[in-house]
Order: structure tokens, then C-alpha cells, then sequence
């Protein structure tokens, strides 16, 4: 039986339940569909393709067109998933129209269910005219790799009162705007925990600790792929996963036959136990713990308590 996606209803009930949602990049056939097949919740076909699967420095250089050949390709390998398209730089800032128009590129060509897009206030008229449109818009804050420049580079963010309001502002924006939930990036625990509880819309975290509705993991991280950088909240699952997989090859009498017959035998195999490995310990809560996440000093902790949104 095909696994049921996730909608608006199931979110809201998981984040109501305290039931941490699994989410993951792909941007291609095998990986999205060892995802699908380790049962992820959902599926983002992010920008950050255009650096750990094309090549670029930068997320800034990825075209819409090359987007939409990455999620139709996510989308084949993962026909059962909640598939979210990211929308990058250049496809949403310039108007309403044009933002409109590319969203509905991604659910149109590629099939994604949602997408997402990145700022808060700067950008609500372009949220509010995807969301008019009838398209489901994912909102991202806290540290937003297409504009790190006007961050002052790849900074946690939500540290300063300054920073931790303007977030909290921000986010309320996007939820009177429509979206249906917000990915805050790169900031640590408390903070992120307290925007989590104060937004009615589930908030979901890269790098912002435990205490968000569930977490998102690159992909590329996850597996050890990628050679450049490897962000300090990433973790990847095959050190830990190689075991097991050893384990599962070597109770196999025929491995020939048995490839033939299923293809559990290689990448794919070992790809779909580190995802199911990852979804284990988001479920459980064992990932980020306290390893994965961002700390903050106790100074700046109580600086964040003095706000009038902390709860
Ligand atoms: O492009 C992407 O994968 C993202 C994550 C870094 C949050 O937007």
C-alpha cells in the first residue's frame, strides 16, 4: 500500500502531539526514493543542489530551471512523499507576479507539493500573493543562505535580542500570511524552542536544536558526499550505519540472485539505513541532542529572557 503524505491536518496534529516531523533533502531519483522507502516524512528539493549536486560555490547561482529538473527528478523517486520545491534567489524578490509564477512552476512541472522561500517582512507581499494563489508556501528565517552577505556571512543568528525579536517578528508575519509552517536555520535551542512555542504553525529546524517540531538534514551531509564544508550541526549516519549494513549483506546466501531480485545489495541499501537511522533519532529525539546544536552563553541567555515574546 502507497504511504500517506503529510498535509496541513497531520502537521498540525504532529506538532499538537509532539511528534518530531523527519525531513530531508534530495535532488534526485535514488536518493529521494531511499527516503521515501526509509519512510521520511518530507522531502526538500533545496537550493543548496545547486552547490552538493551541481557544483556552484554558492546557492545564489541556481535558476529556476535547474530547480524544476531537480525536484521532477526527487518527484519520480519519491512519488508518495511531501515534496517541497525550493524557490531560489531571483524567482520571488523582483514581484508578486513572478512569484506566483514560479511557485506554481514547481507544482505544475515538477509535482512538488509546497515551496519555500527565504525572509520574513521583506518579502509577506510575495508570500501572501503565492498563498492567494492557492499554493502551500514554506517560510525560512534565522540564518538564509541567499542573502549571508547582508548577515555578514554564515553567522547563528537569534543570539541578540535584536536578532532573536526580529526573528519572532518575522515569523509572525509569515504565519498572518498563510504559510504553513517556517524553517528557522542555524540558531540555538532555547531561542528556536521559544518561537516553536510561541507560533501556532509548526517550526521546524536546520541546526536550531531540539526543542523545534522536527528537524531537516542536507542530504549530502547525512551521507558523507559532500567534499567542501560540512556544517557543525550536520551529522553523517554512515560511520555508525556500516554494521548494520554488513550485518544485512552477510545473512544473504545468493547475493547475486538477491540483487538481481530486490537491489538491496549496494548504495541504496546503505543510503536507506542511514535515513532510517536519521528518522530513528529525530522520532526519538536523540538528534540534534546537545552534539548537533548550537550553544549559547549564559550572558546572552538571559539578555533573550528579558523580551516581551519570551514566554
Ligand atoms: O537549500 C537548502 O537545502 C536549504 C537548507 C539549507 C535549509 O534551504
Amino acid at each position: 500500500m502507497a504511504k500517506t503524505k503529510v498535509n496541513l491536518q497531520t502537521l498540525s496534529k504532529m506538532k499538537r502531539e509532539g511528534i518530531p516531523v523527519s525531513w530531508i533533502t534530495a535532488y534526485d531519483l535514488p536518493f529521494a526514493s531511499a527516503a521515501e522507502n526509509a519512510g521520511i516524512d518530507m522531502i526538500l528539493v533545496g537550493d543548496s543542489g545547486g552547490m552538493v549536486q551541481l557544483g556552484y560555490k554558492t546557492t545564489n547561482p541556481v535558476t529556476m530551471d535547474e530547480m524544476i529538473v531537480l525536484s521532477s527528478s526527487a518527484r519520480r523517486g519519491a512519488p508518495n512523499t511531501f515534496l517541497i520545491g525550493d524557490m531560489p534567489q531571483g524567482s520571488y524578490e523582483i514581484s508578486k507576479e513572478k512569484a506566483v509564477e514560479n511557485a506554481l512552476r514547481f507544482i505544475k512541472e515538477s509535482g512538488c507539493d509546497a515551496v519555500k522561500c527565504e525572509g520574513g517582512r521583506r518579502i509577506i507581499d510575495k508570500v501572501k500573493a503565492m498563498v492567494d494563489a492557492g499554493v502551500l508556501v514554506f517560510g525560512h528565517l534565522g540564518l538564509t543562505p541567499q542573502s549571508t552577505s547582508s548577515f555578514g556571512g554564515y553567522n547563528v543568528q537569534g543570539k541578540t535580542l535584536k536578532s532573536f525579536e526580529s526573528t519572532v517578528e518575522d515569523a509572525l508575519a509569515l504565519q498572518e500570511a498563510g504559510v504553513m509552517a517556517i524553517l528557522l536555520e542555524a540558531m540555538p535551542t532555547a531561542p528556536a524552542g521559544q518561537i516553536a512555542k510561541l507560533l501556532d504553525i509548526p517550526i521546524y529546524g536546520i541546526g536550531a536544536g531540539s526543542e523545534v517540531d522536527g528537524q531537516l538534514i542536507i542530504m549530502h551531509d547525512l551521507m558523507g558526499f559532500y567534499q567542501s564544508f560540512r556544517p557543525w550541526f550536520a551529522k553523517c549516519y554512515i560511520p555508525e550505519i556500516i554494521g548494520e549494513f554488513h550485518k544485512h549483506i552477510t545473512s544473504i546466501s545468493d547475493i547475486r540472485q538477491y540483487g538481481r531480485e530486490n537491489r538491496k545489495d549496494g548504495l541504496f541499501a546503505i543510503a536507506e539505513i542511514a535515513i532510517a537511522k536519521y528518522i530513528e533519532e529525530v522520532k526519538n529525539n536523540t538528534f540534534p541532542g546537545t552534539q548537533y546544536s548550537y550553544p549559547i552563553k549564559d550572558m546572552q541567555l538571559e539578555e533573550l529572557t528579558k523580551s516581551k515574546y519570551w514566554k
